[in-house]
């Protein structure tokens, strides 16, 4: 017989609950692998094994409705919101775009722009800087856009579609409001600069337009796919490698590692991934009943899959809240898993790579300065300020 899942009366995605998401979300994975939260109807699945093998398991979790989904919102219906066979088709088009070899010519202009930033932020030595506002915020702004190939005016509005976005995968509470607040000017925008006219003729937006000048998307999937380039490239990349210097200010050991052996970078940005995953959770619908550990999702439940509190699990990770840049991360879920994955893990990976390798040449030391301001939006996590005081080099 089907053990009865532990049902919390919590709200989750609450003020209250996204100012502390960490300590929330590591407690109702140790309530038992499967959770009913009773205010929203969710079935959570919080534990390493089981998200992993839910994340793999696409027929079973679909993507293809969601909790909370809503076919009208501002978020791009395409690739989150499919399976295969129609995810199959379009998946390539951004993968390909991300080849080696067009990464290979993208990673002069992260370097460029990361060196100039740090030139500018080491003057600021010895006082308290916000680090998101003053270095990840500014330089995934930047290179992100110019990418992308989108003209300069109205870029002020990414952080905004950002928020939105992310608004839109989870509830409609007060926090959802907030976030679409004269979304009017925001989604006006979006809507201009994602059309063909207005991208640059190099630029990766133009890429989606041009697979479906051969045929292998249409013209409007290509519009919807430079929408979800723009909104799942930026606070994600932002928020890791905010995250990342948040522990390097509470673990100096392992920034001073990281200075003394430069190619521990990659791992340091997968460790922040780990430690404390920008994404709380994916939403699936189980289209058929699931055993987890003893207990039985059923067919049409609607289920979130805790990328952040499986990223923590002590059944997988030992310390798991200690940030190590040399621990065995293989498996980690920051980027998701299956079919779904981050397609735009190497793009990161290459940002992520140009930043940090900046910062550990102009900056010695980060010193914490007070709590990081959490950034308040109910599935996405991170610093949305942090205060350190820099030491340059
Ligand atoms: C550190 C930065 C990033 C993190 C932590 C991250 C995280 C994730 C996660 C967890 C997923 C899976 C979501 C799910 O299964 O529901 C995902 C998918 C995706 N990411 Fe990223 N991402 C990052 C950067 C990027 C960048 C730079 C791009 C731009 C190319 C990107 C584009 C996408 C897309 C298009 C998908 C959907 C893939 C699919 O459905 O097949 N991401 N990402």
């Amino acid at each position: 017989m089907a053990l009865a899942a532990p049902v919390s009366h919590d709200d989750i995605f609450g003020t209250e609950a996204v100012r502390n998401a960490r300590a929330v979300d590591d407690a109702l994975r140790e309530l038992g692998p499967v959770v009913k939260l009773a205010r929203e109807d969710i079935t959570m699945i919080t534990r390493y094994a089981p998200v992993s093998d839910g994340l793999k398991d696409w027929q079973a979790f679909s993507s293809r409705s969601r909790p909370w989904h809503d076919a009208t919102s501002v978020r791009p219906e395409i690739l989150l919101t499919d399976d295969p066979p129609r995810h199959t088709a379009v998946r390539p088009v951004i993968a390909s775009a991300l080849s080696p070899r067009a990464l290979a010519q993208m990673a002069a202009a992260f370097s460029a722009d990361a060196e100039a930033l740090l030139r500018e932020v080491k003057q600021r030595s010895g006082t308290v800087i916000d680090a998101v506002a003053a270095i990840s915020r500014p330089f995934v702004y930047k290179v992100l856009p110019d990418l992308l190939g989108l003209p300069m005016q109205g870029r002020e509005h990414m952080t905004a579609f950002g928020h939105m976005v992310w608004a839109t995968m989870g509830p409609q509470n007060e926090l959802f409001h907030e976030a679409m607040e004269n979304a009017g000017p925001v989604i006006e925008w979006v809507e201009q600069c994602c059309n063909r006219e207005n991208l640059e003729p190099d630029g990766l937006g133009m890429q989606m337009f041009l697979a479906a000048d051969r045929g292998q998307i249409t013209q409007a999937e290509a519009k919807l796919l430079v929408g979800i380039l723009l909104s799942a490239a930026a606070d994600t990349t932002v928020m890791t490698v905010s995250t990342a210097m948040h522990a390097f200010s509470l673990f100096p050991e392992q920034y001073q590692e990281l200075r003394r052996d430069p190619s521990l970078v990659r791992s340091a940005f997968e460790e922040s991934l780990r430690w404390d995953s920008p994404s709380r959770m994916a939403g699936r619908i189980a289209t058929r009943s699931v055993e987890i550990e003893g207990y039985v999702v059923r067919q049409g439940e609607r289920c979130g899959l805790m990328f952040a509190a499986a990223n923590r699990d002590p059944r997988k990770w030992p310390a798991p809240d200690r940030f190590d840049i040399r621990r065995d991360l293989r498996g980690h879920l920051g980027w998701g898993y299956g079919v779904h994955a981050c397609v735009g893990r190497s793009l990161a990976l290459l940002e992520a790579d140009a930043l940090l390798k900046a910062l550990i040449r102009h900056i010695e030391r980060f010193e914490p300065a007070g709590e990081p301001e959490p950034w308040m939006t109910t599935i996405g996590h991170g610093p949305a300020g942090l205060p350190v005081r820099i030491h340059a080099v």
